[in-house]
């Protein structure tokens, strides 16, 4: 592992100053001094075993329509010194992990100094290797005693939230880099309360979905206050899932609203936070009748997405005017088998968030989802976003092209723009 000091301490979120004033070397683009390189996951997604949660229950509901258990995922619980390791050689400067809240209070009430002790482990050794330990709190998993009281319904979920990360924070907080509060809170609702997707599998209930929404925006801000009331200082946001959506003629009050519920409510959730996490993977079209088709005209991804790695610029430049705080691009990626279409994608989102730079705006880093080849949800192990393959059999991690190319575009704090 190659130390590197100094680069992970805690303290506010470095400042990304364009070196030079615009000014660029031909042939480059080169980004700000202090911006931060990353790639992120989830615990549920490449840990394994997570068996006490909501969504292991639903992998194993028949009704589901899940593909897959996540089983042993990329068994991160026992690998993740490799995990920290590969992260650290390739050059990256940041690591985005989450706490399994399932392990850490595994009945209501109950907390497990192991399992804290495995977290703080994880923590340390990202600040010994120089890489910033990005922390989120929750991403898409409940424990089983939350979800058997209704989930995020129940009356005082953003209370159970808020006492989990007091705790937790109490435990980690001297050693966390930035602390994410809630990964994507609007796909919660959208996906659990309305398309039915991810537990708990409720369709089309524009209620229960935008009750759901608001115990997220209260539990955000509890957990904000919590964070900044517990041992270390660091940056604290949360993470939203945006798209760039456009509208057809006709299609532009549908595409307003649906902006307004899926994106602004969070955006604007976010005041006096230290950044807001912009993810992005595609673009989507509203018509007079709503959602309408992707563009025949674009490729799809595996997720059946529009392949639209501009939709970077469009969502970053959004979530700063609405939110007016300082934006990470903390997920950004492609499932897709062919690794060198893997770098054209990020090379021309990369392009896209820096015209965003160019224009001023206050983009402080930029996250490559996913470090690893894990388990996507619902679509189980079909889609590849990692930038590292898992070997079948043995969880040997192994590096794609696009995993040296993105350590180098770290190195350099540039990207080659292919003109000279
Ligand atoms: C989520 C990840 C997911 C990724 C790709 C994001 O919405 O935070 O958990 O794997 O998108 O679909």
């Amino acid at each position: 592992m190659r130390p590197r000091a100094g680069a992970a301490a805690q303290g506010p979120l470095p400042c990304a100053v364009m070196a030079n004033g615009h000014e660029q070397e031909p042939g480059r683009l080169v980004f700000p001094d202090g911006f931060t390189w990353g790639v992120a996951t989830a615990a549920h997604q490449i840990e394994g075993g997570n068996v006490n949660n909501d969504w292991w229950a639903w992998e194993h509901n028949p009704d589901s329509g899940t593909v897959a258990s996540s089983g042993d995922a990329c068994d991160s619980f026992h690998r993740w010194r490799e995990d920290v390791e590969l992260v650290a050689e390739l050059g990256l400067t940041a690591y985005r992990f989450s706490l399994e809240w399932s392990r850490i209070e595994p009945a209501e009430g109950e907390f497990s100094l192991a399992a804290l002790d495995h977290y703080r482990r994880i923590c340390a050794a990202c600040q010994g290797a120089g890489i910033v330990p990005v922390v989120t709190f929750h991403h898409f998993t409940s424990p089983s005693w939350l979800a058997a009281r209704g989930g995020w319904e129940a009356p005082d979920a953003p209370e159970c939230f808020a006492r989990f990360v007091t705790r937790a924070a109490a435990h980690l907080g001297d050693l966390i880099g930035w602390a994410c509060t809630i990964n994507e809170p609007n796909v919660v609702g959208v996906m659990g309360y309305f398309q039915g997707q991810y537990p708990p599998g409720v369709k089309e209930d524009f209620g229960r979905y935008a009750a759901v929404n608001e115990a997220m925006v209260r539990a955000h801000r509890l957990a904000v206050d919590a964070l900044r009331s517990g041992p270390g200082q660091y940056p604290v946001g949360l993470t939203l899932s945006m798209a760039e959506i456009a509208a057809a003629e006709g299609g532009e009050a549908l595409r307003d609203a649906a902006e307004e519920m899926m994106e602004n409510i969070f955006l604007r959730a976010t005041g006096g936070d230290d950044f807001v996490g912009v993810q992005c993977y595609t673009r989507m079209h509203f018509g007079p009748d709503g959602l309408a088709e992707n563009d025949p005209a674009v490729p799809l991804t595996q997720m059946g997405d529009e392949r639209w790695p501009q939709a970077v610029e469009h969502c970053v430049r959004r979530s700063a005017g609405v939110s007016g705080r300082p934006v990470v691009v903390t997920e950004n990626g492609i499932a897709t088998e062919d690794d060198t279409e893997r770098i054209s994608f990020l090379t021309e989102a990369l392009q896209s968030a820096h015209r965003c730079l160019t224009e001023g705006i206050d983009l402080r880093g930029y996250f490559v989802w996913s470090l690893l080849d894990n388990f996507e949800w619902h679509l189980g192990y079909g889609p590849k976003f990692g930038i590292c393959a898992v070997a079948p059999g043995t969880f040997e991690r192994r590096p794609k092209p696009s995993a040296h190319w993105f350590g180098q575009v770290a190195r350099a704090n540039a990207i080659r723009t292919g003109r000279s």
